[in-house]
């Protein structure tokens, strides 16, 4: 028999206790999956009296999560305490240093580290794996590496943030404002302890920084992304859009074109009736496209201990099973140095203006639009008592840049009562 795979765990949190709990609940079928014992043999957290609601006292303690990196009895770090610099950062590399795979998590290390650090493992002969690190419990770091492989992709989107994604789809249930949602997210313990992470998209930026560089064979570029979060959308945003048949999400985008490496990550409308439109609550999607596979669907719980915790382990299995991946599914030195694009690939845009009531306003406004060379594809007007008439507009194919032209334009018109919103309504 082989002998066991040996784990120290650093973080003890959400998923860090989910870890512990398959492996000791399931000890027998990993063992026969993997063809080897999995055992966890040290542990670390912060505080070690802490009452974390299983049975740790068999495992050696750390009160120095570094320290698991020196320990002969561990074959593997899996780091599960989170954020891109301190005691993460460093574990990932001291495991690197004294010859250990690595899994973790952490997005947000990676996203900033992740080149580095996938270099000098790789230079080592050891692996870092992170499948829990995008979408949680969604298998999507192995669907692109592995299932995916023999394909150029496209395009990968997905909503990656689940919290978002709650929010956006409570404000339409309930008809409630932004910021009573937000504190909802809050009082169920939803968000981030730096709630910007999540609201402002810089944690779903993580996450598409990741899959671009599989998807593309580039180095990770989280600087290049565009990145807009949620805290502008408001109800009328949702109801609006809603009338003409699309619902907002916040959605990450990442493709490849002439301009260079697209990503971005950004509110954007979607037909409702898509499997994205009709993404509802905290779950997640991503989907991806390939020249031979066609378009892919995933969906699922994209945090929590379970699911979150299942794709830890299914990075430990391939480890115990010496299955060796590189970081990125090629090697980390081959990735290629792409710029981010210049521009956006063209596409429709949804407009909405409140105008005052006035001979022409709209005139002016279809004006504004003709010459930035935007032409429109439909068009509604809403009744108005105050003098204000609300007005949307879907337009054909555009770029970010004519749209904002238009939009300083419709500035200088005197027509406008409120300031234009756009949004891009991507094709899905
Ligand atoms: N929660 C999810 O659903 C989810 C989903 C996907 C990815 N992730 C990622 O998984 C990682 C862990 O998330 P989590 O939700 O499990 O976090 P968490 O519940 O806050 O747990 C963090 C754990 O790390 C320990 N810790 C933090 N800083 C430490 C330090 N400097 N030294 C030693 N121990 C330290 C904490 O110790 P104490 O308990 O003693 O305070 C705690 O046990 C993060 O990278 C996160 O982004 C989480």
């Amino acid at each position: 028999m082989t002998s066991p795979l040996r784990l120290g765990i650093a973080g003890l949190g959400t998923v860090g206790i989910g870890v512990v709990r398959i492996v000791q609940r399931h000890a027998d079928i990993l063992a026969v999956r993997s063809g080897r014992e999995i055992r966890i043999t040290a542990i670390s957290a912060r505080s070690r009296d802490k009452d974390r609601g299983v049975r740790l006292s068999d495992y050696a303690w750390e009160e120095d999560p570094v320290a698991l990196a020196a320990r002969d009895d561990v074959d593997v770090v899996i780091e599960l305490m989170g954020g891109a610099e301190g005691a993460a950062r460093d574990l990932v590399e001291a495991a690197i240093a004294s010859g250990k795979d690595v899994v973790t998590a952490n997005k947000a290390m990676l996203a900033l580290h992740g080149q580095a650090l996938a270099e000098a493992a790789e230079a080592a002969g050891h692996v870092i794996r992170f499948e829990a690190a995008v979408a949680g419990g969604i298998p999507v770091v192995k669907t692109l590496t592995e299932g995916l492989a023999g394909n150029e992709i496209t395009r990968v989107m997905g909503v990656m943030n689940g919290t978002c994604n709650y929010i956006l789809t409570r404000m339409e249930a309930a008809g409630l404002g932004y910021n009573a949602l937000f504190e909802e997210a809050e009082k169920l313990g939803y968000l981030e302890a730096d709630p910007n992470l999540d609201v402002g998209g810089i944690d779903a930026g993580h996450k598409l920084a990741l899959l671009s560089a599989i998807a593309f064979g580039t180095r990770v570029n989280f600087d290049a992304m565009e990145i807009e979060g949620i805290q502008r959308i408001t109800l009328d945003d949702i109801r609006q859009a809603a009338d003409m048949g699309y619902k907002i999400k916040l959605l990450g985008v990442a493709q490849m074109s002439g301009r260079g490496l697209e990503q971005r990550m950004s509110p954007c409308l979607v037909p409702e009736t898509s499997p994205l439109g009709q993404l509802d609550g905290g779950t997640n999607m991503v989907v991806i496209e390939g020249d031979s596979v066609g378009q892919i669907v995933l969906r699922g719980a994209g945090a929590g201990e379970g699911p979150t915790a299942s794709a830890v382990m299914a990075d430990v299995i391939d480890i115990a099973r010496g299955t060796r991946m590189s970081t990125f599914g090629q090697p980390a030195s081959g990735l290629k140095a792409v710029a981010g694009a210049t521009g956006s690939v063209p596409a429709p845009y949804y407009l909405r203006m409140a105008l005052l009531d006035k001979p022409g306003a709209l005139a002016r406004i279809a004006a504004a639009l003709g010459d930035a060379g935007i032409s429109i594809d439909r068009m509604r007007q809403y009744g108005h008592d105050d003098g204000t008439a609300p007005v949307l507009i879907v337009t054909h194919k555009t770029t970010r840049a004519a749209m904002d032209q238009a939009v300083g334009a419709m500035a200088g018109t005197g027509v406008l009562a409120s300031e234009p919103v756009t949004i891009r309504i991507e094709a899905v």
